[in-house]
């Protein structure tokens, strides 16, 4: 285990601890090695870098100082159907967060921020979990994303794919502040989704949404679809009309837009 700079409390019902590195492989691989030893859920981990962390897809994450690399663990009281609503719920509080310090995000599906005024990345979500035939163990939501770092700490493929907060409005944002704002959103849209549904989750995200209308190629593990995207479902699924006016609902994958003249 990395060494531990503070262990510490927060005001959150969802995850009320919070254990804080300096340098890890992955905040992920933290969390999943802490849900062990401690034999607990409902926490976080954040660290001012990671060395190994992991992307969507199998991909690497680049995780210089500067931004926000962080796992909250938690067990929230949703349905199996539900599950794929996560990242959509995650991304959604991400941005509203952001919002609050007048960061204008969009989102691409599943779960990439995007700055708004010139759609570059800014973060992303890795969801992964513990989900046996009955219950639902464990969630862990890690995000990652690229807060007051300088391009110049990324490799120089990375560099012309991504961007930072900092880089876009030269400003520097209190990652605490941010994390704290982060898990209230999250805490209000679980708590939304046990009592009402996801409508309004997708309300929110439909408002945010940059690929609605668009022509994409989606890669998934099962192979390549290619269509227009028509909605999310309500389970979080993107939604896609082909070429034969067929629609296919995938749960994951990769979204490359092919046109942007919706
Ligand atoms: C993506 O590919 O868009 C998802 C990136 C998720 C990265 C975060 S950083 C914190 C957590 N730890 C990891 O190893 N990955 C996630």
């Amino acid at each position: 285990m990395p060494d531990l700079i503070k262990k510490t409390i927060i005001r959150s019902d969802l995850c009320p601890r919070i254990y804080m590195y300096d340098t890890v492989d992955s905040t992920n691989n933290v969390a999943t090695q802490l849900i062990e030893e401690k034999n607990q859920i409902g926490f976080v981990v954040v660290a001012k870098k990671q060395y190994a962390a992991s992307g969507q897809a199998g991909r690497d994450w680049e995780s210089p100082k500067g931004g926000l690399w962080t796992s909250l663990v938690i067990q929230p009281q949703i349905k199996f159907s539900q599950l794929g609503l996560v990242p959509i719920l995650s991304a959604v509080g991400i941005a509203k967060a952001l919002d609050t310090f007048k960061i204008k995000t969009l989102l691409k599906w599943p779960n990439d921020i995007l700055i708004k005024h010139n759609l570059k990345k800014i973060g992303g979500i890795l969801v992964e979990g513990k989900i046996t035939q009955f219950s639902l163990n464990y969630l862990i939501i890690g995000i990652g994303l690229n807060i007051n770092n300088t391009l110049d700490q990324y490799s120089k493929l990375l560099r012309e794919q991504i961007t930072t907060v900092y880089e876009e409005f030269s400003k520097k944002i209190d990652l605490n502040c941010l994390l704290q704002e982060i898990i209230h959103q999250l805490e209000d849209s679980f708590e939304c989704l046990r009592l009402s549904g996801s409508q309004s989750i997708l309300k929110e995200w439909k408002e945010k949404d940059n690929i609605i209308g668009m022509k994409v190629i989606v890669q998934t593990p099962e192979g390549e679809y290619q269509g227009k995207v028509v909605d999310i479902s309500p389970n979080g699924q993107l939604v896609l009309e082909n070429s034969g006016s067929n629609i296919v609902n995938l749960s994951t994958g990769t979204v490359f837009i092919q046109d942007i003249n919706k």
